[in-house]
């Protein structure tokens, strides 16, 4: 049995095209030897530029997918080929994580990885084996792509569950989201699709420490307890 995992409204986008003129931007990009789109929104960095943005406080936060991307890819559910992987983006697109993809381990080799996949649409591998491919859509167009119509999703104020109770319900649906942004809660869009909204604690847990223990708790259902 395969289950889904979407890391939802994750704060990883290119530079807004309204950010790229900006000349505390331009002198930050060229700091790290890039041209503005070439880069990643980042928050640590772009800050004082971000004043204008819509829902600023979202945004501009892509350590949280890149924490995420290599946790979810070096856990034994996703090596076995139990967990189909997908990240949905603040601005609705959907990259969507191949079999056995080795991302690199540092920081900035995953941004050049994801302005590239933004380029291209579909990185392959040397033998043509397709790693990654994105296209707009939403969490509902992945799930409707799995066959699905509802996931579990994650949020502090939902319904108060175990790691293992969680873990329980995702693999009778096939399905869970998990935040990838860094305060807020769901769009309306992105919540009414949860069959339920669970709680972990009553405070906020980084997004990859969730996933870690979700993946953990599914493996014992789905792997080890073969
Ligand atoms: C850093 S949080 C986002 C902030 C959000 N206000 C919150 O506290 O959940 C990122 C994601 O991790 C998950 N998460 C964080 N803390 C959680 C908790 N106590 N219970 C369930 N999910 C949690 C949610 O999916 C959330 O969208």
């Amino acid at each position: 049995m395969k289950v889904t995992f979407i890391l939802a409204e994750a704060a990883l986008e290119t530079l807004p095209v309204s950010l790229q003129k900006d000349p505390r931007v331009i002198s930050s990009c060229k700091k790290f030897g890039k041209k503005p789109e070439n880069c990643l929104l980042d928050k640590s960095l772009h800050y004082w530029a971000m004043d204008k943005l819509k829902d600023k406080e979202k945004r501009g936060r892509p350590d949280i997918a890149f924490r995420v991307v290599q946790d979810v890819t070096s856990s034994p559910l996703y090596k076995s080929g139990m967990l189909n992987f997908f990240i949905h983006t603040y601005n609705d697109y959907v990259i969507e994580f191949g079999d056995n993809v080795r991302p690199p381990h540092a920081y900035f080799r995953f941004e050049g990885l994801i302005v590239d996949l933004f380029k291209k649409k579909t990185i392959k591998d040397a033998n043509g084996k397709v790693l990654l491919q994105v296209r707009h859509g939403k969490v509902k167009d992945v799930l409707n792509g799995m066959g699905l119509s509802s996931a579990v999703g994650f949020e502090i104020n939902g319904e108060k569950s175990t790691y293992e109770q969680a873990a329980a319900e995702i693999v009778a649906g096939g399905a869970f989201i998990i935040g990838g942004f860094p305060s807020g809660n769901f769009s309306t869009e992105t919540a009414s699709i949860f069959s339920k909204k669970l709680s972990l604690s009553q405070e906020t847990i980084e997004t990859d420490t969730v996933a870690c223990r979700v993946i953990y708790e599914l493996e014992k259902i789905l792997l080890f307890k073969k």
